[in-house]
């Protein structure tokens, strides 16, 4: 990757910033389209005649189809939520559920895929939980015992966000499709950690449902994104302003299309600053980041791999899995071992049980790992640094 993208980052100017997977840097870009809106036409969306109104509107709904186009999806299927956790519980709230339903997810997940199919135990739900290889890997076959006629639904992340590992999401989605028994076996698919870092294609993919975050894809925070196979198969989770055709004394009718799921006035600059960033990760181009990650990666994993004392977790195989690295230095607390990189060198990195405690138990690491996540804008010199204290680090425990 080259100057002119980093230019885009005023702030690395200070820092080393390894810690996209839990939220990406914003591009001068994407500031800039939120601020025109605000500047420029600020006005709600959906709402009004006036010509500011028309602008917003027309921008926002730009939005949602650059976001669609960048999953190969179709416009109408997209819907703006200000997360993947919200994006993930409109399903939990939104599809109908009957004593008796299970769901399958997997001991990889985010809290974020994980609670709200716990709260539905509360509704007669069960949950199975198909447990990864401690390297993160599926042995398949465990999902073809796992889902069967009972399964409404099954809900898997693509990318781990402690481990980096690659689920084989188009294998569970054939699995999903022969062996719901006849029903209907939904796939809910957390994109996180992967619509960032891999070129997406929803109809490749096979899934039903897809949930990312647009704050880990150089958006802004509080943006997030739910696609959906089939919008009329989801009740919205919330209702008022905006969502319907009309309402009496005793009735309503819905509205089509995003504006049904989307009650209320959206986070509009947000969302037309993730259109930007979707416009900004097309220039540069999904495979290219992927191949930049993958080398990075490689540096990363095995520049760790050779420390004494320090542990590496996930595969090391770089074509299953990304530039999401967990590692432990033996004798130092995670949290320490973090502070220890923004004091001395101004290396920013995550440390704890990145909101995954069943996975973390499952590891054995109560206390959890320093996690460092790569994007488009760190480099190899960077690592290099960030290997070099590391060693320095695990030396003087
Ligand atoms: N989900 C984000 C992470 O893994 C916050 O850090």
């Amino acid at each position: 990757m080259n100057e002119r993208i980093r230019a885009d980052f005023p702030i690395l100017k200070d820092i080393i910033y390894m810690d996209s997977a839990a939220t990406s840097l914003t591009p001068e870009p994407v500031l800039e389209a939120v601020l025109s809106y605000y500047r420029e036409y600020n006005a709600n969306v959906g709402r009004g005649v006036h010509r500011l109104s028309q602008v917003a509107s027309q921008k926002y709904q730009n939005a949602h189809r650059k976001v669609a186009e960048f999953i190969g999806a179709k416009e109408g299927e997209v819907i703006f939520t200000k997360n993947t956790t919200e994006a993930i519980n409109m399903v939990a709230y939104g599809l109908r559920w009957t004593k008796g339903d299970e769901i399958v997810t997997t001991l990889l997940e985010h809290h974020s895929n994980f609670l709200p199919w716990l709260r539905l135990k509360e509704k007669g739900v069960s949950l199975k939980i198909v447990k990864p290889s401690k390297s993160g890997i599926f042995d398949i076959s465990d999902f073809e015992h796992a889902i069967g006629d009972r399964t409404k639904l099954v809900a898997v992340t693509q990318v781990s966000n402690v481990l980096g590992t690659i689920s084989p999401i188009k294998e569970m989605a054939a699995i999903c499709k022969e062996t719901g028994g006849g029903n209907d076996t939904l796939f809910l698919v957390d994109g996180a950690q992967s619509v960032p870092h891999i070129p997406i294609n929803v109809e490749e993919l096979g899934c039903d449902f897809l949930a990312f975050s647009g704050h880990k894809m150089l958006g802004p925070t509080g943006t997030g994104v739910l696609w959906m196979r089939d919008p009329d198969g989801l009740e919205p989770t919330f209702f008022g302003g905006g969502m319907i055709e009309t309402v009496s004394r005793d009735d309503y009718t819905l509205t089509g299309g995003y504006e049904r799921f989307e009650a209320g006035t959206p986070h509009i600059s947000g969302g037309i600053g993730l259109g930007r960033a979707v416009d900004y990760l097309n220039d540069v181009g999904m495979e290219r980041i992927r191949v930049h990650e993958e080398r990075l990666a490689k540096k990363l994993i095995e520049g760790l791999l050779g420390i004494e004392k320090v542990q590496v977790y996930g595969s090391t195989n770089l074509s299953e899995r990304i530039g999401v690295v967990s590692f432990t230095v033996e004798g130092l607390h995670p949290h320490d071992i973090a502070l220890m990189l923004d004091e001395a060198s101004d290396i920013l990195v995550r440390s704890g049980h990145h909101c995954c405690m069943p996975l973390m138990h499952y590891l054995g690491l109560d206390d959890g790992t320093v996690r460092a996540s790569v994007y488009l804008y760190n480099t190899k010199e960077e690592v290099d640094t960030f290997l070099e204290l590391v060693e320095g680090i695990a030396k003087v425990v």
